[in-house]
């Protein structure tokens, strides 16, 4: 697992930098989208590239990871919603090319597994963008899910549940209680992860991610058993690192490699 502590701004670029030599060499390459705060960066700078035609997702696929189950359609803080406004409709997809689950099917096991199948349909993800929560989730799964787990329906907890009440007008009661999320044996199939992480609420979750035992209260510490994991963290998510300097050590000698 490579650990990379800078400034937030700097994540967006270097992570964008990733995704645009991904594209660069497989034009039809297939993203794994995520949600939420941290990527938002990631995405401004995706979008600012396609503007000055540096890059082009006209041939890519991608596939959120997660859905609240019961928002309508169209709902604002629905995860499709979020993702079509702060990035898919900034860049160049081709219609229909971004699919997400659908948090309102009326048979949810069943949307779980076609959308579980139409990932591995499309030939798997090459590269899987992802946050943590503060109880160390990763898409929503939350502790003592299964390292096995595929798409399927969890229970939020509380601390979720408050954790994303900002999005909903500070209102806990509006949060969903239920989601539809890509399984932690789903996001493991992805050829490559980049995990970020920003500000001192996430630091106790990335000493876990990176530093703590494998362990089902900890569900992001399942990367570990990843080969191909980069975590991109500001210095408030890093100040719970016990290597801290080692990572920044490393980092700073890196080797080219081709
Ligand atoms: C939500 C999402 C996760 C996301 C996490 C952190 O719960 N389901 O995919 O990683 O929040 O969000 P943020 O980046 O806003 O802190």
């Amino acid at each position: 697992m490579e650990v990379i502590i800078t400034s937030e701004g700097s994540i967006g670029e270097l992570v964008a930098d990733d995704i645009a030599a991904l594209l660069a060499g497989k034009p039809d390459a297939v993203l794994g989208l995520a949600t939420g705060s941290s990527p938002l960066r990631i995405y401004d700078s995706l979008a600012a590239r396609v503007q000055r035609g540096d890059v082009s997702f006209a041939r890519a696929r991608g596939f959120t990871l997660d859905e609240y189950v019961g928002l309508p359609a169209g709902h604002p803080c629905g995860y499709r919603t979020v993702i079509d406004d702060e990035f898919v409709s900034r860049v160049d997809f081709a219609a229909g090319a971004v699919r997400a689950p659908d948090g309102a099917a009326s048979d949810l096991a069943a949307e779980a597994e076609s959308y579980d199948r139409s990932i591995t349909e499309a030939g798997g993800v090459d590269l899987q963008i992802l946050g943590i929560g503060t109880d160390g989730h990763i898409a929503f799964n939350e502790p003592g899910s299964s390292f096995a787990s595929r798409t399927r329906v969890k229970t939020l907890t509380e601390q979720t549940r408050r954790d994303n009440a900002r999005f909903f007008g500070g209102d806990i009661d509006a949060v969903p209680r239920h989601c539809l999320t890509q399984g932690l044996g789903t996001i493991m199939q992805a050829r490559r992860i980049i995990l970020v992480a920003i500000g001192k609420g996430k630091a106790e979750a990335v000493h876990q991610l990176v530093e703590g035992a494998v362990s089902a209260l900890w569900p992001a510490t399942i990367l570990q058993h990843h080969p191909h994991v980069t975590v991109l963290i500001d210095a408030a998510a890093a100040s719970r690192l016990q290597l801290a300097g080692y990572y920044r050590y490393a980092y700073a000698n890196r080797v080219a490699v081709a």
